[in-house]
């Protein structure tokens, strides 16, 4: 399948002073019951093994990855990229960055949950390399399910 190629975006790793641009792009993509507010992420972010990446474009932020890698499992906590600057191929790049950041961290596999009602998501996940390993029953606060996805690139 034929992906669109797009102007690469610049990756910074985020740290506790990006807490608020954090938040602020967390709760312009995620509906309120589902939205981590400056305090819960600034909690997450110097935790063992989180690990954040910050996408910029033209010095503006863009959308962000947080994954978290404990030995040979890496988990997503969380992925958004804001509507101006949504199909513009960032969130690809966000996850080949924590792809190879996970990698280096000694991972083997990556999984994440997401809810069966996000076609969008699906689709990105689906596009690089996830597969679905499992379905949680009632996961989200509005009662829809999630499914389980996972990707591995170990022996
Ligand atoms: C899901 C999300 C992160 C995608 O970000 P994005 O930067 O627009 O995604 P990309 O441009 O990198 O798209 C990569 C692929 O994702 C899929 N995709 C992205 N947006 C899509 C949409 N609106 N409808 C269908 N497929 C879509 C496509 O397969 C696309 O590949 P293509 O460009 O070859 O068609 C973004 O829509 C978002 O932040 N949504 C709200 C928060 C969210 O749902 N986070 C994920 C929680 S698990």
């Amino acid at each position: 399948m034929s992906q669109t190629v797009f102007e690469p975006v610049e990756i910074v790793e985020a740290t506790l002073a990006h807490g608020a641009v954090l938040a602020a792009l967390h709760a312009h993509s995620f509906s309120a019951e589902d939205v981590w507010d400056e305090e819960a992420l600034k909690q997450l972010l110097p935790m063992p093994g989180v690990v954040t990446a910050l996408a910029l474009r033209d010095d503006q932020p863009a959308g962000f990855l947080m994954i978290r890698c404990v030995a040979d499992e890496a988990e997503i906590l969380t992925l958004c990229v804001a509507t101006a600057y949504r199909q513009q191929g960032i969130a690809r790049q966000l996850l080949t960055w924590g792809v190879m950041e996970a990698q280096d961290r000694g991972a083997d596999h990556m999984f994440l949950e997401v809810s069966v009602k996000n076609t969008a998501a699906q689709a990105l996940y689906a596009g690089t390399g996830f597969v679905q390993a499992g379905k949680r029953r009632a996961y989200y606060p509005d009662g829809s399910d999630a499914l389980v996805l996972m990707h591995s690139w170990g022996g």
